[in-house]
């Protein structure tokens, strides 16, 4: 079973996907912790350094590595994962995708204290997040909407993951 968790940054895809990874014991993986790790530094260190698209490219690699490298696995992609590459079409075909679908508000109020260590937001005003997620949320839609599966993440249960995954 390879169950790959998506959705834009701050839906709690690394959160759910430790618990999720405990309830089923299957192992839990947080994609953007292995690319770190393979990398040898941290995300806005990447970006800074070789820029947007080699990263990418690495989130791609390391994407395809770790499921072909593995039978069974709860997968934390980045928020961006799904947008580039087609590598939405490739996690659905090797398993099931599912879309943790928060609002604008509760992304807001999240990723408001936690920017640090996101590049793409980390310098924005509150005002220039707001704008940023509403713009950038509307963009990858078309993407998260081609899940397996989505459930609504601002009040969401381990229970409810579980139920949607399973009873979809
Ligand atoms: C990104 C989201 C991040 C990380 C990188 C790019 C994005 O992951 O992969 O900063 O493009 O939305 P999280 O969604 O886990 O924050």
């Amino acid at each position: 079973m390879k169950i790959y968790l998506i959705g834009f940054m701050g839906c709690g895809k690394s959160h759910w996907g430790r618990l999720l990874g405990e309830k089923l014991k299957i192992p839990f993986m947080d994609l953007d912790d292995r690319i770190t790790a393979a990398a040898g530094k941290n995300i806005t260190e990447i970006f800074a350094e070789e820029g947007e698209e080699r990263f990418r490219a690495l989130e791609r690699d390391t994407l395809h590595q770790l499921s072909e490298g593995t039978d069974s696995f709860i997968m934390a992609c980045g928020g961006g994962t799904p947008c580039f590459y087609n590598n939405i079409g490739y996690m659905n075909r090797t398993g099931t995708t599912v879309w943790i679908h928060c609002s604008v508000d509760c992304l807001f109020g999240r990723l408001q204290g936690e920017k640090a260590k996101r590049p793409l937001i980390r310098d924005l005003s509150d005002e220039a997040l707001k704008s940023y997620i509403q713009k950038k949320f509307s963009d990858r839609r078309i993407f998260y909407e081609q899940a397996s599966v989505q459930v609504p993440g601002d009040e969401l249960t381990l229970d409810r993951l579980v139920d949607v995954i399973f009873h979809s």
